[in-house]
């Protein structure tokens, strides 16, 4: 007989990723993996093993360091895949290899061009090979939502003949209305019964991966598939604070539903994830939106003061956002920073603490009061960082005067070498990306451009978040940097972009093997 309990599978780290310029490197995907911990998430999917070494090495350095939570890669079903997410998951505590392919009649006519019966064949075999490796197998049926049941109902019996312990059910084109996919898992629980847990894995182009999550829940998935703040392909997946905070509040009609998620984590897990991939929920966003909790009306504030229940379903505490929050100082020791690091979702090493409080007390210097955002924004710009193949040592800019050549000339060092260069550019943001460039052998092409006063005030620190492309058949590549200077920052942030692209490619590991 099955429980009650409702698996948290979570997948920021691969569906999230395939945010339009959400790439993390290795640094930050660890990061977030042991604060999904703390959440308490029940499976993490770290990556696709396959997509790259980067993504292979960022998937095992997760298994070793995670302890409590299942680890798990995605995979096709292809033995290579089935072989890299194996062998990147071997150090994991749990494990769990998540094998798919797709059984809608559109993509296996027009992607895999393979009958449905190759398709079954296929299947089989993948979750077979994936046996070989770990116990815990799930098989995803991709584009379920517009596959035909009779069809369904024939390939999860033959991946649970051949040994796969979840089936996924994802609607990958969030088509489906939710009343549908809580048909299609009755159905489908009621002929699979006991012999597998059934999950679901929404995406939310018509806004209602959420929506279809819950009704999916109410028909007998025990597992769901989620990201935080929704991100995910196009629209996103569903969102792991809404699933869950829906399932606390209304303990009216979810009463029997429990799962092993510590609420209190949900806040400084979404902005962990905001401040590491730059993508901010929209202010209006449920549970973690800026103004989720904000009362802007007279009336809606008198009504809050007499009796906050008035115009708040959940109370703001509950999720962990502390409006009182410490605000630190110049004054602030090394214990209070500590404290605040962790209460932020920062799970660092000592030298990185050593090495955060050393930059945060020159800002205390030069700002008076330092707000959370400036904690996260100082530690994703400048801590958690790859390996620095590329180190920008000065920078030196022209001035600016109308009519005059805008140039920029840095020295960068690499491979313990000091390497100095100039260049003249159509502005002076353009002078440094050409002069980097050309140090570094690289051919970046900008494509977006960020800067944002982190907090406010005349001393407010500038953040600088960049996507490059560095490879054409690859996504842009993400890089932050910080200064009260904006091209400072603007330099920072195009080598820090740099110097993840190298990591991503080759691997934390051979990093310094294999330079551009
Ligand atoms: O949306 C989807 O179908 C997926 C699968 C790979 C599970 O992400
Ligand atoms: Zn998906």
């Amino acid at each position: 007989m099955q429980d009650n309990n409702i698996i948290i599978f979570d997948t920021t780290l691969r569906d999230g990723e395939q945010s339009p310029g959400a790439s993390m490197n290795t640094e930050e995907k660890i990061q977030i993996a042991l604060q999904l911990e703390k959440l308490g998430v029940d499976v993490i999917e770290a990556g696709f093993a396959a997509a790259s070494p980067g993504d292979a090495d960022a998937i095992a350095r997760i298994s070793e360091q995670v302890k409590n939570s299942t680890v798990c890669s995605l995979s096709r079903a292809l033995d290579g895949d089935i072989k890299a997410a194996g062998l990147a998951i071997a150090k994991a505590n749990k494990r769990r290899i998540h094998t798919f392919i797709a059984t809608s009649p559109i993509h296996m006519e027009y992607k895999l061009k393979m009958t449905p019966q190759k398709v079954i064949e296929k299947a089989v075999h993948a979750v077979t090979y994936a046996k070989t490796f770990c116990d815990d197998v799930e098989f995803s049926c991709e584009d379920a939502g517009r596959s035909d049941i009779s069809f369904l109902k024939e390939i999860l019996d033959a991946v649970v003949n051949a040994g796969a312990t979840t089936l996924n059910i994802p609607d990958t084109v969030g088509y489906r209305m939710p009343s549908e996919m809580g048909a299609t898992i009755k159905e489908l629980h009621d002929f699979i019964g006991e012999r597998a847990i059934l999950s679901v894995h929404n995406h939310n182009d018509l806004g209602l991966a959420t929506a279809s999550s819950i009704a999916c829940i109410q028909n007998g998935a025990r597992q769901v598939e989620c990201t935080i703040n929704g991100l995910g392909e196009r629209a996103g997946n569903a969102a792991l604070e809404e699933i869950v905070m829906i399932l606390k509040t209304r303990r009216d009609i979810f009463g029997a539903y429990d799962t092993n998620i510590n609420i209190k984590e949900i806040y400084p897990t979404s902005r962990l994830v905001s401040s590491i991939t730059g993508i901010e929920a929209q202010p209006n966003k449920a549970i973690v939106g800026k103004n989720a909790f904000a009362h802007e009306s007279g009336i809606h504030q008198d009504g809050v003061l007499k009796n906050a229940q008035t115009y708040e379903i959940m109370s703001a505490s509950d999720i962990g956002l502390d409006k009182n929050s410490i605000v630190l100082g110049k004054h602030s020791g090394r214990h209070a920073f500590k404290d605040k690091l962790e209460a932020l979702g920062f799970n660092l090493k000592d030298d990185e603490i050593n090495r955060a409080f050393d930059r945060f007390k020159i800002l205390a210097d030069s700002k008076k009061e330092i707000f959370d955002d400036d904690i996260r924004a100082l530690v994703s710009a400048e801590i958690i960082k790859v390996e620095e193949v590329y180190k920008l040592i000065t920078l030196q800019l022209s001035d600016c005067n109308p009519g005059g050549l805008p140039s920029a000339a840095v020295t960068i060092r690499h491979n313990g070498e000091d390497i100095t260069e100039a260049a003249i550019g159509n502005g002076t943001m353009d002078a440094i990306f050409k002069v980097i460039d050309r140090v570094c052998g690289a051919k970046g092409k900008l494509k977006e451009y960020k800067v944002d006063s982190v907090t406010q005030g005349k001393d407010a620190l500038a953040k600088v978040i960049v996507k490059v492309v560095f490879d054409e058949s690859k996504p842009a590549i993400m890089g932050h940097g910080l200064s009260v200077d904006t091209m400072l920052a603007t330099a920072r942030a195009y080598i820090g972009a740099l110097n993840s692209y190298v990591s991503m490619r080759d691997g934390l590991r051979d990093v310094n093997k294999k330079l551009i």
